[in-house]
């Protein structure tokens, strides 16, 4: 049984966790949009709050805190500041939740150190040609001995250049040449020769954390640099897509937080403007707009709220992968039109830099796209309710169409 209620440990973290948003995250956060600077000053106040790898298990080190522990701390931050909040998602989902359940120990202790000493990992799936179909890459790791040899170039990659552990997703071949699936492998930058940061990316938001290119030119991975998936190479893809369902309830987090942040400064303006003689939160034109965005966040809230908490619960250690995508589906586009209604009662104020509303509508924008885009979301949704594979290349139907109709043919000869 799950229980939506927050235990009291729960209320007294996001209780902390709004002290510190609210006072050295929110300074900072004009400053970090204007200069595009990794905000190192925010890192190092959360790992002193016990914020970065809060989601590992405390024989590694860490606390040991479940996603939903995690996703309040995502809220609060995202909610004064959005490269914070993705910070904090980084920092305990997505990559490290995959080490801490598919790694080795060494792996599970080197990725544990590096993150709790401040570091969030990076997460190395989006080609140039491989993007919504990330199953097409082409990020290439060939076995040479002892060792797998990576050539290929990813893009996009959030950290590229500030993050030390890097989990990269490539197409596996053994010493002949045959293709074995997908697997994820492990690299420090300033330890691993062969991997290059690359160009970074102009971004229309969330510019305190670079998205670059990163290059692999014979990037040599040890063995024991392999993050081997439970059922190996052959199913690796899915096992690491998963693991990356806690990413994705992260993600939408943050899209909460910052709705929810523009929400709080909507409400606050509403009361403090004057127009006709009277606050503008009087005019029921307004009203209805709070009202309504109160609604949308408290249907996302709990929305996200249950797909954390599906954790362990459906049989894998990560969240449910429907209700990941149904959270971030809903929250991202929620975000959307929350804090454009929320820039909009600011007036031409909401419009102005001077403000944090354009900043807050600006950064909610990308989460309908990273993370898998709110149509491929929906593919995986589909897919699921209607409980049949749903292949999007052309000749994905007709491969399916005749191992039917061959099993067909197998079931009928029996
Ligand atoms: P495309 O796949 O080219 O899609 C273009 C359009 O076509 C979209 O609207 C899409 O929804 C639509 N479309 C494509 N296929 C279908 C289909 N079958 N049905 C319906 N519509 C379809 N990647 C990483 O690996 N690591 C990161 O750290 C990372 N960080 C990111 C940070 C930011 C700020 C952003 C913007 C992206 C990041 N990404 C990262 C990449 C991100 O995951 C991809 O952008 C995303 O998966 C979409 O790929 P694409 O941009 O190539 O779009
Ligand atoms: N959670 C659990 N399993 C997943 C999964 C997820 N999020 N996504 C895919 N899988 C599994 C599928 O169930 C399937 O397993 P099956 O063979 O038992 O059916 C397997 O992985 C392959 O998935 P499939 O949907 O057949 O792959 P595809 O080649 O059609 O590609 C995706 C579709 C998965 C690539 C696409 O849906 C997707 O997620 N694209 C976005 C990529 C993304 O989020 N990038 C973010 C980078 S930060």
């Amino acid at each position: 049984m799950m229980s939506f209620d927050l235990t009291t440990e729960q209320i007294d973290l996001k209780v902390r966790a709004r002290d510190l948003a609210s006072g050295i995250i929110a300074d900072n956060a004009a400053e970090v949009d204007k200069s595009e600077q990794y905000p190192w000053e925010n890192v190092k106040a959360l790992k002193e709050a016990g914020f970065m790898g809060m989601t590992i298990p405390k024989e590694l080190g860490g606390p040991g805190c479940n996603f939903l522990d995690a996703n309040l701390v995502v809220e609060e931050m995202a909610s004064y500041c959005g490269p914070t909040g993705r910070i904090a998602v980084e920092a305990n989902m997505g990559a490290i939740s995959a080490v801490v359940h598919y790694g080795t120990e060494s792996q599970k202790k080197l990725a544990a150190d590096l993150v709790l000493d401040g570091d969030k990992p990076a997460i190395c799936i989006t080609e140039p040609d491989a993007g919504s179909a990330a199953s097409q890459m082409t990020t290439r790791a060939d076995k040479r001995g002892d060792k797998y040899i990576i050539n290929g170039k990813k893009h996009w990659i959030t950290g590229g250049g500030v993050s030390r552990l890097h989990l990269i997703f490539a197409r596996v071949f053994d010493e002949k040449g045959s293709e074995l699936g997908i697997g994820g492998f492990l690299a420090v930058r300033g330890q691993s020769v062969g991997l290059r940061v690359g160009t970074r990316e102009p971004t229309m938001g969330l510019r305190g954390i670079p998205e670059t290119e990163l290059v692999f030119e014979d990037l040599e991975i040890s063995e024991d640099m392999v993050l081997m998936p439970p059922s190996g190479f052959k199913r690796g893809f899915a096992d690491l897509m998963n693991a990356y369902n806690s990413q994705r309830v992260g993600a939408g987090t943050v899209a909460l937080g910052l709705a929810a942040g523009a929400y709080r400064n909507a409400l606050a303006f509403s009361k403090e403007r004057e127009q006709f003689g009277r606050p503008i939160a009087e005019f029921q034109g307004l009203q209805w707009m709070l009202a309504d965005m109160s609604v949308q966040l408290e249907a996302a809230r709990a929305l996200l709220h249950k797909a954390a908490l599906s954790a362990g619960h459906n049989g894998s250690p990560f969240p449910d992968a429907t209700l990941a995508a149904q959270g971030k589906i809903f929250t991202s586009e929620m975000a959307l039109k929350v804090t454009t209604d929320a820039l909009q009662v600011f007036g031409a104020r909401g419009y102005s830099r001077n403000y944090p509303m354009e900043r807050l509508a600006r950064d909610a924008r990308m989460f309908t796209i990273g993370g898998g885009t709110a149509q491929i979301l929906r593919t995986v949704v589909a897919s699921r309710i209607l409980g049949s594979k749903l292949p999007q290349t052309r000749d994905g139907f007709t491969k399916l169409a005749e191992s039917a109709s061959a099993r067909t043919i197998l079931q009928a000869a029996e």
